[in-house]
């Protein structure tokens, strides 16, 4: 069964810190240094789990920018990184965030677009990786 919840850094490090480093530093080779940085800690995150295994997560912060979406190789395909944008966006509805801003990675602008995300502006490079800023905006 997948459970969610919502919570701090501090709380959630644990769990967060090894999934992270499983997605982004070993499989698509982010340089460490640029994958933890000061908006952990001033973050909300999601965190998705499977019989008690953390298998998704992704953060939002104060200003609306959602970010470090994972999923786990073995887990995708089946709704995971869904559940957890829609946790974060009922987070955001909740904190009466208006707009909604991310950086995509373009092989997944078709996932945030399926949940109502929009592409801005040209594509640039990030951590080695080639992204587009999307953005959604709330109803107030
Ligand atoms: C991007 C990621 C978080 C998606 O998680 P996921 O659990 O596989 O996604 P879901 O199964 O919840 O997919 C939800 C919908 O988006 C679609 N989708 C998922 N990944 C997609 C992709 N790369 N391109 C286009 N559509 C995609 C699914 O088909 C599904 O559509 P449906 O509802 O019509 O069936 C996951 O692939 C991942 O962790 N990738 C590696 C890390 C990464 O690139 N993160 C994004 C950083 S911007």
């Amino acid at each position: 069964m997948t459970e969610l919840v919502l919570g701090t850094w501090a709380e959630l490090a644990p769990m967060l810190v090894p999934l992270r480093r499983e997605v982004f530093i070993v499989e698509q080779c982010v340089p460490e240094e640029l994958e933890w940085d000061a908006y952990d800690a001033v973050s909300v995150h999601a965190l998705a789990l499977i019989d008690g295994e953390a298998v998704g997560c992704g953060r939002l912060l104060p200003d609306g920018h959602i970010g470090r979406m994972a999923v786990r190789r073995a887990f995708r395909g089946r709704g995971i990184g869904r559940a957890v944008l829609d946790a974060l966006l009922a987070a955001a509805a909740g904190r009466g965030l208006g707009l909604l801003q991310l950086h995509a990675q373009t092989h997944a602008q078709g996932f945030y677009a399926q949940a109502g995300f929009v592409a801005e502006g040209a594509e640039f490079d990030e951590a080695g990786i080639p992204h587009r800023r999307m953005v959604r905006r709330l109803p107030s």
